[in-house]
């Protein structure tokens, strides 16, 4: 074997064992999980509480950081095209991932080509609130005070795409009402101000309002699925409420930049799925109005499907022009 060959050789053998090393080391540092919307909101909230867990796994914190904007499309941009090496991985949502496209002609990201899907961490149920001193005591008054008072009423949300945005077009369009709309940089904000009496009604994820319409804070006019939540038991569901076509529920996953290497990939992963069917974290999430996915729904290839399907339902209703 002539001296050159041996040293390629060589040199070969210890990238492998350097790539493998690294792969096996992974992670040496802290990861940082973007998620795309204000401090205090639903995305936020699974962030935590799921990063919490997988930062027990992985042996390494994981640190959120917000960057909010264009209703969550600024940080999953900025996450898509951070370095491809597992240490900056994001909570993306129905919005981001599903309904972005539609909305946003000129998106950085194609939600199908540009990530390596995670998995799913929570699926999160549609509240349609109100301030709490709102003359209505029922969806079906709301309804009528909203046609009534159609030039004043406002309805708060987390930008154009998120699921706030999305959620309450459908509403609105049911409804025959179109509201002064009145964006915010997450629906944790947007909560404060409902709370506060600043703005009207919204259509939240569960996971955000479950506290506040359980002590009263705001009211909770009906739920957006099948059967009510053993969260909230005493709001009703659409079908009840007289709105049985109103039936949306989002949810939260997590992905990574693509082509991240696959034992990356799979450590994540597997913390991922660790962490939703760790009973602590399952209790914490239900305990909200959470639907934690089992380990089948929590895998990289459903996410992936999840995202395609939804891209398919959403894209198609939204491409038109929607007032933001
Ligand atoms: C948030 O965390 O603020 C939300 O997920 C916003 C939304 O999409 O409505």
């Amino acid at each position: 074997m002539s001296f050159t060959r041996r040293i390629l050789m060589v040199g070969t053998a210890m990238a492998l064992g350097i790539a493998g090393a690294m792969a096996q080391a992974f992670p040496t540092k802290p990861i940082t999980m973007i998620v795309p919307f204000a401090a205090g909101g639903p995305t936020d909230t699974i962030a935590r509480i799921v990063g919490e867990h997988m930062s027990r796994t992985l042996g390494q914190t994981v640190v959120i950081e917000n960057v909010a904007g264009a209703g969550g499309t600024t940080g999953i941009t900025r996450a898509a095209r951070s370095a491809a090496d597992g240490y900056t991985i994001m909570m993306g949502h129905m919005g981001t991932h599903g309904a972005a496209p539609g909305l946003y002609p000129k998106l950085a990201y194609d939600p199908q080509k540009d990530f390596t899907p995670i998995g799913l961490a929570a699926g999160t149920p549609i509240v349609i609130v109100t301030r709490k001193d709102l003359p209505v005591k029922d969806l079906k008054e709301f309804m009528e005070y909203a046609k009534k008072n159609e030039k004043t009423i406002n309805q708060a949300h987390a930008g154009s795409g998120s699921v706030s945005h999305i959620t309450c077009i459908l509403l609105n369009e049911m409804m025959k009402v179109d509201p002064t709309p009145i964006p915010y940089q997450g629906t944790g904000p947007a909560l404060n101000d409902l709370v506060s009496g600043k703005v009207d009604y919204m259509c939240d994820q569960i996971v955000s309002v479950q506290g506040q319409v359980a002590g009263g804070g705001v009211r909770g006019l009906a739920i957006a699925t099948p059967s009510r939540s053993p969260s909230l038991p005493n709001v009703p569901t659409t079908l009840e409420a007289g709105l049985s076509m109103f039936q949306v529920s989002a949810w939260n996953a997590v992905f990574a930049p693509k082509d991240i290497p696959a034992d990356v990939a799979k450590k994540l992963q597997d913390a991922l799925v660790k962490a939703v069917t760790d009973p602590a974290t399952k209790t914490k999430l239900e305990g909200l109005g959470g639907v934690v996915p089992d380990a089948q729904r929590a895998s990289p290839e459903a996410l992936a499907t999840l995202v395609k399907t939804e891209n398919d339902r959403w894209v198609p209703l939204l491409s038109r022009k929607v007032k933001q």
